[in-house]
Protein backbone atom coordinates (compact mmCIF):
# COMPACT_ATOMS: atom_id res chain seq x y z
CA UNK A 1 0.00 0.00 0.00
CA UNK A 2 2.80 2.40 1.03
CA UNK A 3 4.39 1.72 -2.05
CA UNK A 4 1.72 2.33 -3.94
CA UNK A 5 0.76 5.49 -2.51
CA UNK A 6 5.04 6.56 -2.74
CA UNK A 7 4.86 5.20 -6.71
CA UNK A 8 1.54 7.33 -7.65
CA UNK A 9 3.44 10.67 -5.41
CA UNK A 10 6.12 9.95 -7.90
CA UNK A 11 4.18 9.80 -11.18
CA UNK A 12 1.68 13.10 -9.64
CA UNK A 13 5.59 14.80 -9.34
CA UNK A 14 6.34 13.65 -12.73
CA UNK A 15 3.36 14.89 -14.20
CA UNK A 16 3.44 18.17 -12.00
CA UNK A 17 6.89 19.01 -13.60
CA UNK A 18 6.32 18.32 -16.89
CA UNK A 19 3.45 20.32 -16.65
CA UNK A 20 4.68 23.23 -14.65
CA UNK A 21 5.43 26.16 -16.45
CA UNK A 22 8.37 26.92 -14.70
CA UNK A 23 10.05 23.20 -16.37
CA UNK A 24 7.30 23.44 -19.71
CA UNK A 25 9.44 23.96 -22.61
CA UNK A 26 7.59 24.78 -25.16
CA UNK A 27 9.15 25.28 -28.76
CA UNK A 28 11.62 28.01 -28.28
CA UNK A 29 10.86 29.68 -25.98
CA UNK A 30 12.70 30.54 -23.27
CA UNK A 31 11.86 28.00 -20.29
CA UNK A 32 12.83 30.07 -17.06
CA UNK A 33 9.83 31.08 -15.05
CA UNK A 34 12.23 33.93 -13.79
CA UNK A 35 14.60 35.48 -16.64
CA UNK A 36 18.15 35.79 -15.47
CA UNK A 37 19.06 39.60 -15.31
CA UNK A 38 21.72 39.22 -17.95
CA UNK A 39 18.65 37.88 -21.13
CA UNK A 40 14.82 38.46 -21.82
CA UNK A 41 13.53 36.19 -24.26
CA UNK A 42 13.31 39.54 -26.82
CA UNK A 43 17.27 39.76 -26.44
CA UNK A 44 17.06 35.81 -27.11
CA UNK A 45 15.02 35.52 -29.54
CA UNK A 46 16.64 38.92 -31.20
CA UNK A 47 13.25 39.11 -33.03
CA UNK A 48 13.47 41.77 -35.99
CA UNK A 49 14.55 45.32 -34.42
CA UNK A 50 14.73 44.35 -31.11
CA UNK A 51 18.50 42.37 -31.83
CA UNK A 52 20.57 44.08 -28.90
CA UNK A 53 23.80 44.59 -30.60
CA UNK A 54 26.50 43.87 -27.91
CA UNK A 55 28.59 46.56 -28.37
CA UNK A 56 26.67 49.65 -29.30
CA UNK A 57 29.66 51.08 -30.65
CA UNK A 58 28.24 52.54 -34.02
CA UNK A 59 24.90 50.81 -33.97
CA UNK A 60 21.84 53.04 -33.52
CA UNK A 61 18.47 52.07 -32.53
CA UNK A 62 15.96 51.69 -34.81
CA UNK A 63 14.15 54.99 -33.67
CA UNK A 64 17.43 56.93 -33.85
CA UNK A 65 17.95 55.10 -37.27
CA UNK A 66 14.91 56.38 -38.85
CA UNK A 67 15.03 60.12 -37.57
CA UNK A 68 18.89 60.63 -38.53
CA UNK A 69 19.34 61.16 -42.01
CA UNK A 70 15.90 60.05 -42.81
CA UNK A 71 16.34 60.65 -47.09
CA UNK A 72 19.58 58.48 -47.46
CA UNK A 73 19.05 55.42 -49.03
CA UNK A 74 20.41 52.07 -48.72
CA UNK A 75 23.91 51.66 -50.62
CA UNK A 76 22.95 49.88 -54.16
CA UNK A 77 24.76 46.99 -53.84
CA UNK A 78 23.13 46.00 -50.56
CA UNK A 79 20.07 46.51 -52.20
CA UNK A 80 21.15 44.14 -54.55
CA UNK A 81 22.60 41.73 -52.55
CA UNK A 82 18.91 42.00 -50.26
CA UNK A 83 17.82 41.37 -53.54
CA UNK A 84 19.51 38.13 -54.45
CA UNK A 85 18.87 37.06 -51.01
CA UNK A 86 15.00 37.06 -51.96
CA UNK A 87 14.37 39.75 -49.16
CA UNK A 88 12.08 41.53 -50.74
CA UNK A 89 12.34 45.39 -49.97
CA UNK A 90 10.45 49.32 -50.42
CA UNK A 91 12.50 51.02 -52.96
CA UNK A 92 14.11 52.83 -49.81
CA UNK A 93 14.61 49.67 -47.53
CA UNK A 94 16.57 51.75 -44.95
CA UNK A 95 12.93 54.40 -44.46
CA UNK A 96 10.24 51.76 -44.17
CA UNK A 97 8.53 52.13 -41.38
CA UNK A 98 6.69 49.24 -41.94
CA UNK A 99 9.61 47.31 -42.32
CA UNK A 100 11.43 45.56 -39.08
CA UNK A 101 13.32 43.17 -40.48
CA UNK A 102 16.57 45.61 -41.21
CA UNK A 103 18.61 48.55 -39.30
CA UNK A 104 20.89 50.69 -41.40
CA UNK A 105 23.49 52.94 -40.01
CA UNK A 106 23.68 56.48 -41.10
CA UNK A 107 25.98 56.65 -43.71
CA UNK A 108 26.63 59.39 -46.56
CA UNK A 109 25.72 59.33 -49.17
CA UNK A 110 24.58 55.79 -48.78
CA UNK A 111 23.73 53.93 -45.91
CA UNK A 112 24.52 50.39 -44.31
CA UNK A 113 23.38 47.64 -43.07
CA UNK A 114 23.84 46.61 -39.68
CA UNK A 115 21.21 44.33 -38.83
CA UNK A 116 18.78 41.69 -40.34
CA UNK A 117 16.95 39.40 -39.56
CA UNK A 118 15.06 36.46 -41.61
CA UNK A 119 12.64 34.45 -41.43
CA UNK A 120 10.06 31.89 -43.46
CA UNK A 121 13.00 30.79 -46.38
CA UNK A 122 11.98 28.69 -48.88
CA UNK A 123 13.21 25.07 -47.88
CA UNK A 124 16.30 24.12 -49.08
CA UNK A 125 17.04 28.38 -50.31
CA UNK A 126 20.63 28.83 -51.17
CA UNK A 127 21.48 31.99 -50.66
CA UNK A 128 24.58 33.51 -52.80
CA UNK A 129 27.91 34.05 -51.26
CA UNK A 130 28.17 36.76 -53.31
CA UNK A 131 25.40 38.27 -51.92
CA UNK A 132 26.76 38.21 -48.66
CA UNK A 133 30.69 39.55 -49.68
CA UNK A 134 28.24 42.79 -49.77
CA UNK A 135 26.50 42.22 -46.73
CA UNK A 136 30.04 42.39 -44.92
CA UNK A 137 28.61 45.71 -42.74
CA UNK A 138 26.43 43.68 -40.57
CA UNK A 139 26.89 43.38 -37.02
CA UNK A 140 23.86 41.35 -36.14
CA UNK A 141 22.46 38.46 -38.43
CA UNK A 142 18.72 36.56 -37.49
CA UNK A 143 17.87 33.78 -39.05
CA UNK A 144 14.20 32.68 -38.06
CA UNK A 145 12.27 29.39 -39.58
CA UNK A 146 15.28 29.80 -42.40
CA UNK A 147 15.46 26.05 -43.82
CA UNK A 148 18.02 27.57 -46.33
CA UNK A 149 21.26 25.30 -47.17
CA UNK A 150 24.70 26.86 -45.22
CA UNK A 151 26.70 29.13 -47.26
CA UNK A 152 30.12 29.77 -47.81
CA UNK A 153 30.75 32.68 -44.81
CA UNK A 154 32.80 35.40 -46.78
CA UNK A 155 35.60 36.29 -44.48
CA UNK A 156 34.63 39.87 -44.43
CA UNK A 157 31.55 38.73 -42.78
CA UNK A 158 32.87 36.49 -40.05
CA UNK A 159 35.10 39.65 -39.45
CA UNK A 160 32.04 42.05 -39.18
CA UNK A 161 29.54 39.84 -37.57
CA UNK A 162 29.51 40.20 -33.84
CA UNK A 163 25.80 38.62 -32.80
CA UNK A 164 24.28 35.61 -34.89
CA UNK A 165 20.80 34.53 -33.73
CA UNK A 166 19.89 30.79 -35.71
CA UNK A 167 16.12 29.61 -34.73
CA UNK A 168 14.86 26.41 -36.49
CA UNK A 169 17.35 27.34 -39.48
CA UNK A 170 19.72 25.78 -41.65
CA UNK A 171 19.71 22.40 -40.28
CA UNK A 172 17.21 19.80 -39.32
CA UNK A 173 14.53 21.13 -36.64
CA UNK A 174 11.16 20.11 -35.75
CA UNK A 175 9.45 21.89 -39.10
CA UNK A 176 12.20 20.34 -41.41
CA UNK A 177 13.41 16.96 -40.47
CA UNK A 178 14.30 15.90 -43.68
CA UNK A 179 17.67 18.54 -43.27
CA UNK A 180 21.02 17.30 -42.32
CA UNK A 181 22.72 18.84 -38.98
CA UNK A 182 24.03 22.19 -39.21
CA UNK A 183 27.48 21.59 -38.97
CA UNK A 184 28.70 23.11 -36.17
CA UNK A 185 32.18 24.50 -37.40
CA UNK A 186 29.77 26.13 -39.50
CA UNK A 187 28.81 28.07 -36.82
CA UNK A 188 32.68 28.29 -35.97
CA UNK A 189 33.29 30.06 -38.82
CA UNK A 190 31.85 33.25 -37.16
CA UNK A 191 34.83 33.72 -35.27
CA UNK A 192 34.09 37.62 -34.17
CA UNK A 193 30.76 36.81 -32.19
CA UNK A 194 30.35 38.27 -28.87
CA UNK A 195 26.83 36.85 -29.28
CA UNK A 196 26.10 33.56 -30.49
CA UNK A 197 22.38 32.15 -29.71
CA UNK A 198 21.45 28.69 -31.15
CA UNK A 199 18.00 27.33 -30.54
CA UNK A 200 15.60 24.39 -32.16
CA UNK A 201 18.24 22.73 -34.81
CA UNK A 202 19.84 19.69 -34.63
CA UNK A 203 23.79 20.79 -34.91
CA UNK A 204 26.74 17.97 -35.87
CA UNK A 205 29.51 19.13 -33.43
CA UNK A 206 31.80 16.56 -31.21
CA UNK A 207 30.98 19.52 -28.42
CA UNK A 208 30.66 23.14 -27.40
CA UNK A 209 34.46 23.41 -28.09
CA UNK A 210 34.70 22.30 -31.46
CA UNK A 211 32.01 25.30 -32.14
CA UNK A 212 33.31 28.20 -29.95
CA UNK A 213 36.72 27.74 -29.39
CA UNK A 214 37.79 30.54 -32.09
CA UNK A 215 35.74 33.17 -30.44
CA UNK A 216 37.63 35.02 -28.63
CA UNK A 217 35.25 37.97 -27.92
CA UNK A 218 32.45 35.84 -26.69
CA UNK A 219 30.44 37.30 -24.01
CA UNK A 220 26.56 35.38 -24.49
CA UNK A 221 26.49 32.19 -25.51
CA UNK A 222 23.30 30.49 -25.51
CA UNK A 223 22.53 27.19 -27.11
CA UNK A 224 19.55 25.19 -26.42
CA UNK A 225 17.61 22.67 -27.76
CA UNK A 226 20.13 21.18 -30.27
CA UNK A 227 21.03 18.02 -29.19
CA UNK A 228 25.08 19.22 -28.39
CA UNK A 229 27.15 16.59 -27.46
CA UNK A 230 29.76 15.70 -25.46
CA UNK A 231 31.58 17.67 -22.91
CA UNK A 232 32.23 21.16 -21.13
CA UNK A 233 35.29 22.64 -22.80
CA UNK A 234 38.66 22.11 -19.97
CA UNK A 235 39.53 25.84 -21.31
CA UNK A 236 37.32 28.41 -22.81
CA UNK A 237 38.30 31.19 -25.96
CA UNK A 238 36.91 34.06 -23.96
CA UNK A 239 37.08 35.18 -19.88
CA UNK A 240 34.63 37.87 -20.87
CA UNK A 241 31.28 35.26 -21.04
CA UNK A 242 28.52 36.52 -18.74
CA UNK A 243 25.84 34.66 -19.97
CA UNK A 244 26.27 30.45 -20.49
CA UNK A 245 22.68 29.71 -21.87
CA UNK A 246 23.40 25.46 -22.72
CA UNK A 247 19.89 24.36 -21.96
CA UNK A 248 18.22 20.61 -23.17
CA UNK A 249 21.11 19.18 -25.08
CA UNK A 250 23.04 16.39 -24.55
CA UNK A 251 25.88 17.20 -22.39
CA UNK A 252 27.58 14.78 -20.54
CA UNK A 253 30.84 14.08 -18.02
CA UNK A 254 30.95 16.27 -15.57
CA UNK A 255 30.77 20.13 -14.64
CA UNK A 256 34.70 21.10 -14.66
CA UNK A 257 37.06 22.89 -13.26
CA UNK A 258 37.30 25.37 -15.95
CA UNK A 259 34.21 27.27 -15.32
CA UNK A 260 36.41 29.14 -12.67
CA UNK A 261 37.99 30.80 -15.79
CA UNK A 262 34.50 32.46 -16.49
CA UNK A 263 35.04 35.39 -13.78
CA UNK A 264 32.70 37.60 -15.20
CA UNK A 265 30.04 34.57 -15.49
CA UNK A 266 26.18 36.05 -14.45
CA UNK A 267 23.86 33.52 -15.88
CA UNK A 268 25.05 29.68 -16.08
CA UNK A 269 21.56 27.16 -17.37
CA UNK A 270 23.07 23.74 -18.20
CA UNK A 271 19.71 22.54 -17.28
CA UNK A 272 17.83 19.62 -18.99
CA UNK A 273 21.70 17.13 -19.54
CA UNK A 274 23.05 14.36 -18.72
CA UNK A 275 25.75 16.31 -16.52
CA UNK A 276 27.07 13.57 -13.74
CA UNK A 277 29.41 13.76 -10.49
CA UNK A 278 29.70 16.70 -7.78
CA UNK A 279 30.17 20.47 -8.26
CA UNK A 280 33.75 21.28 -8.65
CA UNK A 281 34.80 23.22 -5.77
CA UNK A 282 36.18 26.32 -8.41
CA UNK A 283 32.47 27.16 -9.31
CA UNK A 284 32.78 28.98 -5.44
CA UNK A 285 34.47 31.66 -7.37
CA UNK A 286 32.07 32.69 -9.59
CA UNK A 287 31.40 35.84 -7.72
CA UNK A 288 29.13 37.31 -10.08
CA UNK A 289 26.49 34.97 -10.43
CA UNK A 290 23.37 35.53 -10.13
CA UNK A 291 21.10 32.91 -12.14
CA UNK A 292 22.37 29.42 -11.69
CA UNK A 293 20.17 26.20 -12.99
CA UNK A 294 21.40 23.09 -13.10
CA UNK A 295 17.74 21.17 -13.20
CA UNK A 296 17.52 17.76 -14.32
CA UNK A 297 20.74 16.13 -14.72
CA UNK A 298 22.21 13.67 -13.09
CA UNK A 299 24.63 15.61 -10.59
CA UNK A 300 25.06 14.21 -7.41
CA UNK A 301 26.96 14.11 -3.76
CA UNK A 302 25.76 16.71 -0.75
CA UNK A 303 25.10 20.13 -1.66
CA UNK A 304 28.91 21.25 -1.46
CA UNK A 305 30.05 24.28 0.88
CA UNK A 306 30.94 26.51 -2.28
CA UNK A 307 27.55 27.14 -2.84
CA UNK A 308 27.73 30.05 -0.46
CA UNK A 309 30.66 31.92 -1.91
CA UNK A 310 27.96 33.00 -4.48
CA UNK A 311 27.57 35.97 -3.08
CA UNK A 312 25.35 37.47 -6.12
CA UNK A 313 23.05 34.42 -6.08
CA UNK A 314 19.45 35.16 -6.91
CA UNK A 315 17.96 32.47 -8.23
CA UNK A 316 19.42 28.30 -7.45
CA UNK A 317 17.65 25.77 -9.32
CA UNK A 318 18.83 22.46 -8.62
CA UNK A 319 15.84 20.26 -9.08
CA UNK A 320 15.28 17.21 -10.33
CA UNK A 321 19.25 15.68 -9.85
CA UNK A 322 20.32 13.26 -7.52
CA UNK A 323 21.46 15.58 -4.84
CA UNK A 324 21.43 13.58 -1.35
CA UNK A 325 22.26 14.37 2.70
CA UNK A 326 21.03 17.48 4.47
CA UNK A 327 20.27 21.31 3.20
CA UNK A 328 23.16 23.18 4.14
CA UNK A 329 22.18 26.37 7.18
CA UNK A 330 24.06 28.52 5.38
CA UNK A 331 21.61 29.52 2.66
CA UNK A 332 20.04 31.58 5.39
CA UNK A 333 23.56 33.73 5.36
CA UNK A 334 22.97 34.32 1.18
CA UNK A 335 21.76 37.87 1.06
CA UNK A 336 20.45 38.09 -2.57
CA UNK A 337 19.25 34.54 -2.88
CA UNK A 338 15.20 34.63 -3.61
CA UNK A 339 13.96 31.49 -5.30
CA UNK A 340 15.45 28.31 -4.23
CA UNK A 341 14.06 25.14 -6.05
CA UNK A 342 15.59 21.42 -5.14
CA UNK A 343 13.00 19.48 -6.03
CA UNK A 344 13.04 15.80 -6.75
CA UNK A 345 16.63 14.81 -5.23
CA UNK A 346 17.72 12.63 -2.04
CA UNK A 347 17.90 15.28 0.27
CA UNK A 348 17.14 14.22 3.80
CA UNK A 349 16.74 15.73 7.51
CA UNK A 350 15.03 18.97 8.58
CA UNK A 351 14.51 22.13 6.89
CA UNK A 352 17.20 24.26 7.79
CA UNK A 353 15.40 27.81 7.27
CA UNK A 354 13.96 30.61 9.41
CA UNK A 355 10.93 32.31 9.14
CA UNK A 356 12.77 35.48 8.89
CA UNK A 357 14.26 33.84 5.67
CA UNK A 358 11.48 32.37 4.23
CA UNK A 359 9.89 35.59 4.66
CA UNK A 360 12.29 37.32 2.32
CA UNK A 361 12.29 34.09 -0.85
CA UNK A 362 10.28 34.68 -3.41
CA UNK A 363 9.87 31.02 -4.36
CA UNK A 364 10.92 27.73 -2.41
CA UNK A 365 10.23 24.51 -3.67
CA UNK A 366 11.16 21.40 -2.03
CA UNK A 367 8.93 19.13 -2.53
CA UNK A 368 9.94 15.35 -4.04
CA UNK A 369 12.70 15.14 -1.62
CA UNK A 370 11.09 12.18 0.80
CA UNK A 371 13.53 12.31 3.71
CA UNK A 372 12.96 15.61 3.73
CA UNK A 373 11.11 17.25 6.93
CA UNK A 374 9.99 20.68 8.34
CA UNK A 375 9.65 21.43 11.82
CA UNK A 376 6.58 23.23 12.51
CA UNK A 377 7.36 24.95 15.61
CA UNK A 378 10.14 26.69 13.83
CA UNK A 379 7.99 27.27 10.57
CA UNK A 380 4.71 28.41 11.04
CA UNK A 381 3.86 31.47 8.96
CA UNK A 382 5.60 30.15 5.88
CA UNK A 383 3.87 26.52 5.59
CA UNK A 384 2.75 27.11 1.98
CA UNK A 385 6.42 27.64 1.30
CA UNK A 386 7.53 23.99 2.62
CA UNK A 387 4.51 22.67 0.38
CA UNK A 388 5.06 18.91 -0.27
CA UNK A 389 7.68 18.37 2.75
CA UNK A 390 6.13 16.24 5.89
CA UNK A 391 6.24 17.58 9.26
CA UNK A 392 9.45 16.05 11.38
CA UNK A 393 8.00 13.61 13.37
CA UNK A 394 11.62 13.48 15.21
CA UNK A 395 14.53 15.64 16.37
CA UNK A 396 17.02 15.70 13.97
CA UNK A 397 20.73 16.53 14.09
CA UNK A 398 21.56 19.83 13.20
CA UNK A 399 21.46 20.79 9.69
CA UNK A 400 25.42 21.17 9.21
CA UNK A 401 26.02 17.60 11.09
CA UNK A 402 25.75 14.37 8.90
CA UNK A 403 22.94 13.05 9.07
CA UNK A 404 22.34 9.42 9.34
CA UNK A 405 21.34 8.22 6.44
CA UNK A 406 24.17 9.29 4.73
CA UNK A 407 26.02 6.44 4.94
CA UNK A 408 23.24 4.89 2.97
CA UNK A 409 24.43 4.42 -0.79
CA UNK A 410 23.03 7.49 -2.48
CA UNK A 411 21.87 5.77 -5.44
CA UNK A 412 20.00 3.33 -2.88
CA UNK A 413 16.45 3.19 -3.69
CA UNK A 414 15.46 1.40 -0.48
CA UNK A 415 17.01 4.41 1.24
CA UNK A 416 13.78 6.25 0.71
CA UNK A 417 11.59 2.75 2.31
CA UNK A 418 13.73 2.91 4.91
CA UNK A 419 12.75 6.36 5.98
CA UNK A 420 9.17 5.99 5.49
CA UNK A 421 9.29 3.00 7.11
CA UNK A 422 10.86 4.69 10.34
CA UNK A 423 8.23 7.29 10.69
CA UNK A 424 5.46 4.63 10.22
CA UNK A 425 7.28 2.99 13.17
CA UNK A 426 6.95 5.67 15.48
CA UNK A 427 3.93 6.83 14.90
CA UNK A 428 0.88 4.74 17.16
CA UNK A 429 -1.73 2.50 15.96
CA UNK A 430 -4.63 4.90 15.75
CA UNK A 431 -1.82 7.22 13.66
CA UNK A 432 -1.31 4.11 11.32
CA UNK A 433 -5.25 3.74 10.90
CA UNK A 434 -5.39 7.28 9.76
CA UNK A 435 -2.38 6.86 7.53
CA UNK A 436 -4.31 4.62 5.47
CA UNK A 437 -7.65 6.21 5.24
CA UNK A 438 -5.61 9.24 4.35
CA UNK A 439 -3.39 7.01 1.82
CA UNK A 440 -6.65 5.97 0.31
CA UNK A 441 -8.21 9.04 -0.30
CA UNK A 442 -4.68 10.60 -1.78
CA UNK A 443 -4.84 7.34 -3.73
CA UNK A 444 -8.09 8.22 -5.69
CA UNK A 445 -7.48 12.11 -5.57
CA UNK A 446 -3.79 11.23 -7.23
CA UNK A 447 -5.35 9.02 -9.93
CA UNK A 448 -7.95 11.28 -10.82
CA UNK A 449 -5.18 14.72 -11.17
CA UNK A 450 -2.78 11.82 -13.13
CA UNK A 451 -5.61 11.38 -15.51
CA UNK A 452 -6.62 14.91 -15.42
CA UNK A 453 -3.10 16.19 -15.97
CA UNK A 454 -2.50 13.50 -18.42
CA UNK A 455 -5.03 15.06 -21.00
CA UNK A 456 -4.39 18.27 -20.39
CA UNK A 457 -0.60 18.40 -20.57
CA UNK A 458 0.77 18.59 -24.02
CA UNK A 459 3.16 15.67 -25.06
CA UNK A 460 6.84 17.26 -25.79
CA UNK A 461 8.43 16.36 -28.46
C1 LIG B 1 20.47 46.48 -24.68
O1 LIG B 1 21.30 46.15 -23.60
C2 LIG B 1 21.63 47.27 -22.79
C3 LIG B 1 22.61 46.82 -21.71
O2 LIG B 1 22.81 45.44 -21.72
C4 LIG B 1 20.36 47.85 -22.17
O3 LIG B 1 20.68 48.97 -21.39
C5 LIG B 1 19.42 48.24 -23.27
O4 LIG B 1 18.19 48.71 -22.72
C6 LIG B 1 19.16 47.07 -24.20
N1 LIG B 1 18.36 47.51 -25.32
C7 LIG B 1 17.31 46.83 -25.77
C8 LIG B 1 16.65 47.40 -26.97
O5 LIG B 1 16.92 45.78 -25.25
C1 LIG C 1 14.26 65.07 -46.91
O1 LIG C 1 13.85 65.43 -48.21
C2 LIG C 1 12.80 66.39 -48.26
C3 LIG C 1 12.38 66.63 -49.68
O2 LIG C 1 13.20 65.98 -50.59
C4 LIG C 1 13.26 67.66 -47.58
O3 LIG C 1 12.22 68.64 -47.60
C5 LIG C 1 13.69 67.37 -46.17
O4 LIG C 1 14.21 68.54 -45.57
C6 LIG C 1 14.74 66.28 -46.15
N1 LIG C 1 15.02 65.92 -44.76
C7 LIG C 1 16.25 65.76 -44.29
C8 LIG C 1 16.36 65.45 -42.83
O5 LIG C 1 17.22 65.88 -44.99
C1 LIG D 1 28.81 15.14 -39.02
O1 LIG D 1 30.10 15.65 -39.35
C2 LIG D 1 31.04 14.65 -39.69
C3 LIG D 1 32.40 15.29 -39.88
O2 LIG D 1 32.36 16.65 -39.92
C4 LIG D 1 30.58 13.95 -40.96
O3 LIG D 1 31.49 12.95 -41.32
C5 LIG D 1 29.22 13.34 -40.70
O4 LIG D 1 28.72 12.76 -41.88
C6 LIG D 1 28.24 14.39 -40.21
N1 LIG D 1 26.99 13.74 -39.81
C7 LIG D 1 25.82 14.05 -40.35
C8 LIG D 1 24.65 13.28 -39.84
O5 LIG D 1 25.70 14.91 -41.19
C1 LIG E 1 35.10 30.84 -0.47
O1 LIG E 1 35.74 32.09 -0.57
C2 LIG E 1 36.80 32.25 0.31
C3 LIG E 1 37.36 33.65 0.13
O2 LIG E 1 36.43 34.50 -0.44
C4 LIG E 1 37.88 31.23 0.03
O3 LIG E 1 38.93 31.35 0.96
C5 LIG E 1 37.26 29.84 0.15
O4 LIG E 1 38.23 28.88 -0.20
C6 LIG E 1 36.07 29.72 -0.75
N1 LIG E 1 35.44 28.45 -0.49
C7 LIG E 1 34.97 27.70 -1.46
C8 LIG E 1 34.31 26.43 -1.03
O5 LIG E 1 35.05 28.00 -2.63
C1 LIG F 1 11.52 21.80 16.62
O1 LIG F 1 12.24 22.93 17.09
C2 LIG F 1 12.09 23.14 18.49
C3 LIG F 1 12.78 24.45 18.83
O2 LIG F 1 14.08 24.47 18.29
C4 LIG F 1 12.68 21.95 19.24
O3 LIG F 1 12.54 22.13 20.63
C5 LIG F 1 11.93 20.69 18.80
O4 LIG F 1 12.51 19.56 19.40
C6 LIG F 1 11.98 20.55 17.31
N1 LIG F 1 11.12 19.47 16.91
C7 LIG F 1 11.51 18.49 16.11
C8 LIG F 1 10.48 17.45 15.82
O5 LIG F 1 12.64 18.42 15.67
Amino acid sequence: MQQLVYLLLKVLTYLLIRCSPLTAVEGRHFHHGVMPPTSNPAQLRGGGTSVNISSPTQAPSPQEARLENVNGTLDPSQAQALHSLGIATGPDPCNTESHHTLICDRGVPYRHLLSLHLEYCTEGAILPSSAWLQLSSLQALNFEECPARPFHVPLALAHSLESLTIIASFGRSVSNVMAPPLPGSWLGSFYNLVEISVSDVQVNASGLHAMVSGMKNLQRVSIMHTNLRGVLPSAWPSERVSQLHLSNNELGGHIPPSMAELAELQSLDLSFNGLQGELPEELGTLQNLQYLSLSSNQLSGQIPNLVQNLSSLVYLDLSNNQFSGSIPSFFTNMPNLRYIDMRANKLEGEVPFTESFLQGLNSLKLGGNPGLCYNKSIIVMSVALVEGVMECEREWPAADAPSPFNTAEPDDDDADDTFSAMHIRQRGPNKAIILIALALSCTVGAILTATLLTKRCPSKP
